[in-house]
Order: structure tokens, then C-alpha cells, then sequence
């Protein structure tokens, strides 16, 4: 069954606590976090210290998506933060060997992402130490945006490879186009709009799961 993981950049910032106990309660699996710089991306999003609150709010694993340059600034602060996955971008400014490493030395699951339009090559020689491959679906930056088809044909690249990490994909991710991206090879649904605007998110949840097991 793969893993349904909601992504608070579509919840109300003023109410983080009330919508991830909902999405919690609701069935989901992890708690999808995405960090913007404002450099990397042309959006800002959450800080260390929300990380650290969710942690005290929710069992379940937070999974923080660095959408940063210089990602080495933070790694250690996320990871004390309590990050349970910590995901690096192949196209950020910085050693990602070091920090893949780094995060497996701490006993989280390293990450490596990729943007829509970055060949899969980019990430290839860093898949034997990362635990998870992030596929971007969409551009970075914002929810609502729509999925870009081309992107499939790398999540089965990537399962054709033989990988055996986790196989994520992040942005676009309705209940119309997830039964592809799981034939495919997805294993980790991060999905925003489609489940905080959703008007029965557990019903949604519980629905996503039964597709996954190509029911
Ligand atoms: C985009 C973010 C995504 C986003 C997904 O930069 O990484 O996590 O929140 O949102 P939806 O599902 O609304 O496309
Ligand atoms: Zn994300």
C-alpha cells in the first residue's frame, strides 16, 4: 500500500495544529513539510521551530522537503528539529553526497529530489545513499498547480532501475491521476489541495489507499 503523505503548505498556517491532528485522525501516513528560501524557489515556508512543534503535536513521521540552497545551513537543525525523512534537492548548491550521508549517520531517511525539468541523470548518482527519490510533479514553489505528465516516464525510470528506496512524487496529485503514478511506480503520495480542500479527507484517504492496492 503506498503511503499517503499531506502536505501542509495547504493547510491554515494559523491552524497547522487542528488540520495535521485531522489529516492524522484522517489515515494518512506521513506529514509532508516543505521548506522554501525564497532563492531556490520563489516562495517562503516553514521554519525549524514548526518542525519541532509538529513533532510534540503528532506520531506521525514528518517528512521535510528542503527547497533551499545551501541546504547544509539547516540539515542539523532539521534533524534536531525532529525531520524523520530530510529530502536535498540535486540541483541545490551544496555537497549532497555529505548531507545524505550525514542524514543516514543520524538515523533518518535521506532524500533526493528532482525538479520537473531536471533529467533523472542528475540524481542518479546519488540514489545508493538516499532512502527516497522526490520526483517533483509540478514547477516548486506552490500548491494547485497541475501535474506535468512528461514526469511519469522518470518515476518508471526510476522503478525500472531496480531502485529500492522509496519512490515519492510531490505536486498536482488528484484522485484522477494517481492510479497511473502508482502503476508506475509511486510509493509516496505528497498531496496538498486534493485532500485539505477535500470535503471528506478521510474518505479520500481511505479511498487512495484501496487504489494503491490496484483495487
Ligand atoms: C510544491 C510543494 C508541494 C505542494 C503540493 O512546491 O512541494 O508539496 O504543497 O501541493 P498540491 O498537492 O496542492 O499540488
Ligand atoms: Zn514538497
Amino acid at each position: 500500500m503506498i503511503k499517503i503523505a499531506p502536505s501542509i503548505l495547504a493547510a491554515d498556517p494559523l491552524n497547522l495544529e487542528r488540520d495535521v491532528r485531522k489529516a492524522e485522525k484522517a489515515g494518512c501516513d506521513w506529514i509532508h513539510v516543505d521548506v522554501m528560501d525564497a532563492h531556490f524557489v520563489p516562495n517562503l515556508a516553514y521554519s525549524p521551530d514548526v518542525v519541532r512543534r509538529l513533532k510534540e503535536v503528532t506520531s506521525l513521521p514528518l517528512d521535510v522537503h528542503l527547497m533551499m540552497d545551501h541546504p547544509e545551513k539547516l540539515t542539523d537543525v532539521f534533524l534536531e528539529a525532529g525531520a524523520d525523512s530530510l529530502t536535498i534537492h540535486a540541483e541545490a548548491d551544496a555537497d549532497v553526497n555529505a548531507l545524505l550521508e550525514r542524514i543516514r549517520e543520524k538515523e533518518r531517511l535521506p532524500g533526493i529530489a528532482i525538479r520537473p525539468h531536471t533529467p533523472l541523470e542528475k540524481a542518479l548518482p546519488y540514489l545508493e545513499k538516499a532512502g527516497l527519490v522526490l520526483a517533483m510533479t509540478v514547477e516548486p514553489g506552490f500548491g494547485g498547480q497541475k501535474l506535468e505528465p512528461e514526469v511519469v516516464d522518470k518515476i518508471r525510470a526510476i522503478r525500472d532501475s531496480g531502485y529500492q528506496g522509496y519512490i515519492e512524487a510531490d505536486g498536482g496529485i488528484r484522485e484522477d491521476n494517481i492510479r497511473m503514478l502508482v502503476e508506475n511506480g509511486l510509493t509516496v503520495a505528497v498531496m496538498g489541495t486534493a485532500l485539505f480542500h477535500a470535503e471528506d479527507m478521510a474518505a479520500s484517504i481511505r479511498w487512495l489507499h484501496t487504489v494503491s492496492r490496484g483495487e
